[in-house]
């Protein structure tokens, strides 16, 4: 294992009394390398004779030194401080039986008077006289080793302790990394490159994972200042505090699982920054968790894949606001910056609104990610190449551009020798999750934001490959090429069932902020989303205007003549598709949920009919605002 700052183990010996264990914990604090207490690595024997008052000798004293040799030298690579009395010159051998050059000896002096002084001043502790005569009758005082009085002040002691042992003073890094996986690594070089004093941890599986931390700093230039660690404790003493962990782990158990080991090792008031998508509502309880372990947790949305990452993410935090205030200078200072250069992170309210907010985002990715899908699929039935459907999209970028439109036309036109690679990608879409959790958010609040879900089925039904080649046996598709569908028109359905995405995506964050009483600022999170992430679009700079007076975007201004204009263009795909024979059910959803929206009466009164008749779940009367219920024997 290697990680660390200062790769040397140091013995800090001496008589009981001496100031081992204070010296030691502080020298360790201030070099960023774990402090390891001989006393507390006794074995049981031991501790049951000195607990019934019966002197150890050297047998016994034997095995617990070989024990604090192995412990030694398991800390070859990162460095540690032991303190350890080693009063005799064979506990010491025994302590370094294999002699490493890197075992450093720290002798604490002090005569008798004054450490009997010291040790009758310290509250609720008593030392026997006696006692602490035998101790210096014991002790053989080390050639070898640095001596330091211990008359003078803890702080000047470990000061002399590092210019003796020619320990330059490190600073602490003022924030770490957990989790060297692709976006922990492109987190912690975009950190480092804007000059932040940086730790980076990954843990140490033998075989699988080792030195992932170390290889890492040594292969980026930026990282030159970096720490990087394999021991969580040493990574953790290693930045100041209060500490900022951002953790970048996966979602899920192995959140619950890196947090319960820090929670071992950090103190109160370190804040820890997950980083990761982890639902919104596990968020709300690691914050409640950690809370009542006096630790502060910050559940941040971060989208933009790789390479957002490094250069520029878009950043959504949420939690605990007076820590986000000591973690918002680093969030800030990695974000994406907006057209005004502002940074593309916002405080977006308590618990995990954070995390919800970023579920939606992806919950609108899917459908952006889907309608394109589906531009693609129409294109491709009229015989179109991906060259000339790259063309199409490559002149939608004028006034429609969007990440995931430009992204689109690389693809098209990517060829490894003479074929497209997208030629060569089986047709089965996955998904890590979040589409599946913002779906099931949409259920539970109510709201009828439909699309994100029919980009989520239309994902699963994808994977049905094998069924779907047997059902397209069964039933052959009528692909009817007689009239090529208009490509001005197609672009104009795009552009409204765009429009229909992203009025539902902010109706449900509207909705479920309102539920939880976050308030969410919607032009904040538009604003926000215009550079870094996956959804960032021409589009979305608009919508940052338009929500600061309007959250439902259907009843904007500037969007209901484009609305009014589109929509005759997508109702011609929808039944063009319909009639071809083609799934779009995307484009179909913006569509019907347009038409659902706009009906003033609906047939629901049936439902609500029905449901009477067989239930007697009641109902309401049109004409009468009293909101009494009625029930019809039917
Ligand atoms: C982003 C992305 C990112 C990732 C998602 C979606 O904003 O950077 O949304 O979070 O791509 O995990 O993944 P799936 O498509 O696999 O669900």
């Amino acid at each position: 294992m290697k990680s660390g700052l200062v790769k040397k183990v140091i013995f800090i010996i001496g008589v009981s009394g001496c100031g081992k264990s204070s010296v030691g914990k502080l020298l360790a604090d201030e070099i960023a390398i774990p402090f390891i207490d001989a006393d507390d690595h006794h074995p049981l024997s031991n501790i049951e004779k000195m607990s019934n008052g019966i002197p150890l000798n050297d047998s016994d004293r034997m095995p617990w030194l070989d024990d604090l040799n192995e412990i030694a030298l398991k800390h070859l690579d990162t460095g540690c401080v032991i303190a350890c009395s080693a009063l005799k010159e064979k506990y010491r051998a025994r302590l370094n039986k294999s002699s490493q050059p890197n075992f450093a000896w720290v002798y604490l002096k002090g005569d008798y008077e004054l450490i009997f002084d010291r040790m009758s001043k310290r509250k609720g502790h008593f030392m026997d006289a006696e006692m602490l005569k035998s101790q210096f009758e014991t002790l053989e005082e080390p050639e070898n080793a640095i001596v330091i009085d211990i008359a003078d002040s803890l702080e000047l002691i470990t000061k002399r302790i590092k210019s003796q042992l020619k320990i330059s003073h490190k600073m602490k890094s003022e924030i770490g990394v957990i989790g060297m996986g692709v976006m922990g690594k492109s987190l912690s070089r975009n950190l480092a490159g804007r000059g932040h004093r940086l730790a980076i941890y990954n843990r140490h599986v033998d075989g699988k994972e080792e030195n992932i931390a170390v290889d890492f700093k040594d292969a980026f230039s930026e990282l030159d200042q970096a720490l990087p660690f394999d021991d969580l404790k040493a990574f953790v003493q290693s930045i100041e505090r209060p500490r900022k962990i951002i953790l970048m782990v996966n979602a899920g158990p192995a959140v619950d699982a890196v947090l319960n080991d820090l929670s071992e090792v950090l103190l109160a008031g370190d804040i820890v920054i997950d980083g990761g998508n982890s639902h919104f509502e596990e968020t709300k309880r690691r914050i409640d968790e950690m809370k009542k372990k006096g630790l502060f947790f910050i559940g941040t949305g971060v989208s933009g894949g790789e390479e957002g990452a490094l250069k520029g993410p878009s950043i959504m935090p949420s939690g605990d606001k007076e820590a986000y205030s000591k973690v918002q200078k680093y969030l800030e200072s990695i974000a994406a910056k907006d057209s005004d250069q502002r940074p593309c992170c916002t405080y977006v309210g308590s618990e995990g609104s954070g995390h919800f907010v970023k579920m939606i985002h992806n919950g609108i990715e899917y459908a952006e990610m889907q309608l394109l899908a589906e531009c693609y699929s129409i294109l491709k039935t009229q015989n179109h190449s991906n060259d000339e459907i790259a063309d199409v999209f490559e002149s939608w970028m004028s006034d429609l551009g969007s990440y995931l439109l430009g992204i689109s036309v690389d693809i098209l036109r990517k060829k490894e020798g003479d074929e497209y690679v997208l030629d060569k990608i089986l047709d089965k879409a996955g998904n890590k999750g979040t589409g599946k959790w913002a779906t099931g958010s949409i259920a539970d609040s109510g709201a009828p934001s439909t699309m994100i879900p029919a980009a989520l089925f239309a994902r699963y039904l994808s994977f049905f490959k094998e069924k779907r080649e047997a059902a397209s046996k069964v039933f052959p598709t009528k692909h009817d090429h007689s009239e090529q569908i208009s490509i001005s028109i197609l672009k104009e359905a795009y552009q409204f069932s765009r429009i229909v995405n992203h009025h539902q995506g902010f109706s449900i964050i509207e909705r479920v902020s309102n539920q939880n009483g976050w308030n969410v600022d919607l032009s904040e999170i538009a604003r926000i989303w215009t550079e870094g992430c996956i959804i960032k679009s021409d589009f979305m700079k608009e919508l940052v205007e338009y929500l600061k007076t309007d959250s439902s975007l259907l009843v904007n201004e500037q969007l209901i003549p484009i609305i009014k204009k589109t929509h005759s263009a997508a109702q011609t795909i929808a039944m063009e598709c319909i009639r071809r024979e083609i799934h779009v059910p995307c484009l179909l959803e913006a569509v019907n949920f347009y038409h659902g929206i706009k009906t003033a009466h609906s047939s629901a009164n049936l439902i609500q009919a029905q449901r009477d008749y067989f239930g007697a779940h009641t109902y309401k009367k049109k004409n009468d605002p009293s909101g009494n219920s009625y029930h019809t024997i039917w």
